[in-house]
């Protein structure tokens, strides 16, 4: 084989390499695993045990709100600090790795969002022990809930994968 053959068919194999890595950064960190619902959102496709995990997340996020309201009700920063806390980024890392690879970016970043919104509501609430800007700080981060719940639904079996 000639040199000049050589550093073709090595080229050829580096653009192969550099295609499979796109595509694998598109389907695993942008794309994830999706279909459409009938409703008009997303629809994510998860494992019954993932689509659990997620869903209790939610579920702690809803007590969450509930104790930080009665807490801010009561002028109590420093139970909304507490409450907050927990509910932060220190929570995202638990995802495990195969249930990220099946949410798309968007939903990643929404759901970043609202953790990183809760390390900052309880840093504040206890700088500055002011309830009412818990308050509206949780308004705000609640157009997030809001917004992800508009785009995104999960369902347990496989429909149409795209
Ligand atoms: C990144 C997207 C995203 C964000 C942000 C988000 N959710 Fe959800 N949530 C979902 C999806 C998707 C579902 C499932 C809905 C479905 O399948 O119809 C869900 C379901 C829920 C449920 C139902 C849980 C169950 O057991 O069925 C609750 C409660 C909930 N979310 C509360 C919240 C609250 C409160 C917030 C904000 C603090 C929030 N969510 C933020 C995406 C999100």
């Amino acid at each position: 084989m000639t040199t000049k053959k050589s550093v073709t068919i090595y080229w050829a194999i580096i653009g192969l390499l550099l295609l499979t890595i796109v595509g694998l950064v598109l389907k695993f960190v942008v794309l994830g695993r999706t279909g459409a619902a009938a409703d008009g959102r997303v629809t994510i496709l998860l494992e019954p045990s993932e689509r659990a995990v997620v869903l209790n997340e939610m579920r702690q996020f809803l007590v969450g709100i509930q104790g930080m309201l009665a807490a801010a009700d009561r002028g109590d920063a420093a139970a909304i600090a507490k409450i907050a806390r927990p509910l932060g980024m220190a929570a995202a890392h638990n995802v495990p790795a195969g249930l990220a690879a099946k949410l798309p970016l968007e939903f990643k970043t929404l759901g970043h969002g609202v953790h990183e919104d809760f390390d900052r509501i309880a840093m504040d609430a206890e700088a500055m022990n002011d309830a009412r800007l818990s308050l509206h700080q949780l308004g705000e981060t609640m157009k997030k809930c809001v917004a992800c719940h508009a785009t995104y639904q999960i369902a347990a079996t496989p429909v149409a994968v795209r």
